[in-house]
């Protein structure tokens, strides 16, 4: 807390804003969401953040799902789309109010109920068995598919492409091959076990790894045969599958995830200077040296100068990317009083993507602050 202000509820609102949309996004978290569970467990995740990240990795699904309902020629407003495996609704609560009618449901009668209860969605317990779950304009599955067993993945394809009504479209993701490296692989799917895996037991959920021809294989045979594949088009993380049974629009694709960066060190001496550390890229263009830092708000001043083109050979290593090698930055400059939080904000003012904060507290003048 600071000046009475709830904060991390205040960054996230601003963080919700930079997103331009007039559309209002419920905030509330259940603790119980393994997906915040992630969050919470990233030590690079600042405490004050984290509701700022959880936000951000749903709207950047959303943004997905809503690219892939044009790819497809679909009207969103007229649209009826089922989120399969909603979870705790991260990605459902940036659905609601873009598409005309959004549906859930889940394995975990806790997430259901959240999301029926305080996203205000129509959503249902469904069992594991697959089961074609209905009809829709479209299916969305984010991270859910790539974490079943050869054979459940392969009967969960089958039993979704029939939901999926003419014309429309099947969006789901799976692990990039590249992500996951080290991963001794089996064939062209591998699966990990995963004890306590969400609402399914140990045999039924994990790590998937399959190889992006075999997808393909199964996608045709279910009907679905106009397929995209973008890789770590979700997140800068997982691959993004588009399957419809017509010709999808090459023209309007937008990157969902356009850039992307993280504030990875930051460091204010007691006389105010700061140096902050971290990189940003984006899957089209590689290295994006469009970033600056400012502080307290997306729209507050400038900090310092900044850097790009520094070495990064993490980010490309983790990405499999190449051209993410020089994507560090580095802003050196000098801070007056105490900083609420520092945003990277990407320059591209056209789109105007706040892409990271991290939160320095509130400390008595500007002094140090570290890891
Ligand atoms: C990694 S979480 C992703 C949740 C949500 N889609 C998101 O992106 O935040 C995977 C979800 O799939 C659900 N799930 C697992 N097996 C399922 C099944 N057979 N049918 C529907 N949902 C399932 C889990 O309960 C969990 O909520």
């Amino acid at each position: 807390m600071a000046n009475g202000v709830n904060v991390p509820e205040r960054l996230a609102r601003e963080w919700l804003a930079t997103r331009r949309s007039s559309t209002p996004v419920a905030t509330a978290v259940d603790p119980r969401d393994p997906m915040w569970r992630v969050i919470e467990q990233q030590p690079a995740t600042a405490p004050e953040v984290r509701r700022v990240e959880y936000l951000r990795a749903g709207a950047e699904a959303a943004d997905a799902v809503l690219g892939a309902l044009a790819r497809a020629r679909i009207d969103a407003a007229g649209a009826r789309v089922l989120d399969f495996g909603c979870g705790y609704g991260r990605v459902t609560r940036h659905l609601v109010g873009r598409i005309g009618v959004v549906e859930a449901c889940d394995v975990d009668a806790d997430a259901v109920a959240f999301v029926r209860d305080t996203l205000g969605v129509e959503a249902r317990v469904i069992g594991t068995e697959p089961r074609t779950p209905g009809r829709y304009d479209a299916v969305v599955c984010t991270s859910v598919l790539n974490h079943f067993p050869e054979a459940r993945f392969d009967a969960w394809v089958a039993a979704l492409a029939p939901a999926v009504a003419d014309g429309g479209v099947l969006v789901f993701s799976t692990h990039d091959p590249a992500s996951l490296a080290g991963v001794a692989t089996d064939g062209d799917y591998t699966f990990v076990r995963q004890p306590g895996g969400h609402g399914a037991g140990a045999d039924d959920y994990g790590t998937a790894l399959v190889a992006p021809a075999r997808v393909v294989e199964r996608l045709r045979s279910t009907g679905l045969a106009s397929i995209d594949r973008r890789a770590r088009g979700l997140w800068f993380l997982q691959d993004l599958w588009l399957a419809t049974d017509r010709p999808l629009r090459r023209d309007v694709w937008r990157d969902p995830t356009a850039v992307r960066g993280r504030i990875d060190r930051v460091r204010i001496d007691a006389d105010g200077a700061l140096v902050a550390e971290g990189w940003a890229a984006s899957l089209d263009a590689g290295a994006f040296r469009g970033v600056e830092l400012r502080r307290d708000a997306p729209d507050g001043p400038v900090v310092g100068a900044i850097e790009a083109g520094l070495p990064s050979p993490g980010q490309a290593a983790f990405h499999g990317r190449d051209d993410f090698a020089n994507a560090g930055w580095r802003v050196s400059g000098t801070v007056d009083g105490p900083v609420d939080a520092l945003w990277l904000v990407a320059t591209d003012r056209a789109r105007g993507i706040a892409l990271d904060v991290r939160w320095l507290g509130r400390a008595a003048g500007a002094t140090a602050v570290s890891e």
